[in-house]
């Protein structure tokens, strides 16, 4: 399962995986963009269904797993991806702005982990990733919710991989770096010409740039990887 699987970074994480085989279920907030990533791998000969669920609500994820859990049985890879922004600098901060980041980029991730973790465990084979972001490891100045989620991912994720790892379900990070999507389309392009002098590979990465670090830590070559935090990010964050 992918969450926020409809654009961008996640769609691509979604088809890496079905192109080596995975069965897919594609997560996304809103149904027609889930809908048309699950669409496109089943029309390219692989195997995949949507859900539409709102990762932020303990409710409806719960909900949405023991659904899935009993259709599918136990699901044996979770890429917790979804996310959002809601820059601002600290001073002007809302605590709307604030408990949106952090309840859709650091709880949803808590709420599958429990839901789907334990039938995981129990089956005894199992991968996470969790999608964080270097500024999760450096801090960005007018991301203090987004830089917090993304760093207490690392932590919740290195939590999970040692409460896990006996039962040869592994958890790891994947941070990418500025990555040309949806997210960072909004960026003005003096920001832009700013962020790409601190890429030492002097550009942004694209989706497919990312997708191969998830999935190859979901596979079986990864059984012996956990805890880890892999940076993709064309060198930023070294
Ligand atoms: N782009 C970057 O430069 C960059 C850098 C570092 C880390 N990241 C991280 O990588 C991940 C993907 O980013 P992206 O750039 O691909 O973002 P994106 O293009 O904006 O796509 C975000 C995806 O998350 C889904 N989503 C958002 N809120 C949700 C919710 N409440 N419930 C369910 N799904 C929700 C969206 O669903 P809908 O399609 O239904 O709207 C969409 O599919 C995020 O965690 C982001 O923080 C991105």
């Amino acid at each position: 399962m992918v969450t926020g699987a409809g654009r961008g970074i996640g769609k691509a994480i979604a088809e890496n995986l079905a192109a080596k085989g995975v069965k897919l279920i594609c997560v996304s907030k809103n149904p027609a963009s889930c809908g048309g990533v699950a669409d496109a791998i089943t029309a390219a000969g692989g195997n995949a269904v949507a859900r539409a669920v709102d990762v932020s609500s303990s409710s409806e994820v719960e909900a949405a797993a023991a659904e899935l859990i009993k259709e599918f049985g136990p699901i044996d890879i979770l890429v917790n991806n979804a996310g959002i922004t809601r820059d601002g600098l600290l001073a002007r901060m809302s605590d709307e702005d604030w408990d949106a980041v952090i309840q859709t980029n650091l709880s949803s991730a808590f709420y599958w982990t429990k839901a789907i973790g334990w039938p995981m465990c129990r089956s005894r084979w199992g991968r996470i990733v969790n999608i964080s972001s270097v500024s999760g490891i450096m801090g960005n100045a007018g991301q203090a919710n987004y830089s917090a989620a993304k760093a207490g991912l690392i932590g919740f994720t290195k939590t999970v991989a040692k409460e896990f790892a006996r039962r040869n379900v592994t958890a790891n990070v994947v941070a990418p770096g500025f990555i040309q999507t949806d997210m960072t389309a909004d960026l003005s392009e003096e920001v832009q010409k700013g962020v790409t002098n601190f890429i030492p590979m002097r550009r942004f990465g694209q989706s497919d740039d990312i997708a191969h670090a998830p999935s190859f830590l979901c596979s079986e070559e990864a059984s012996y990887i956990t805890g880890q935090v892999f940076t993709v990010d064309g060198g930023m964050a070294m």
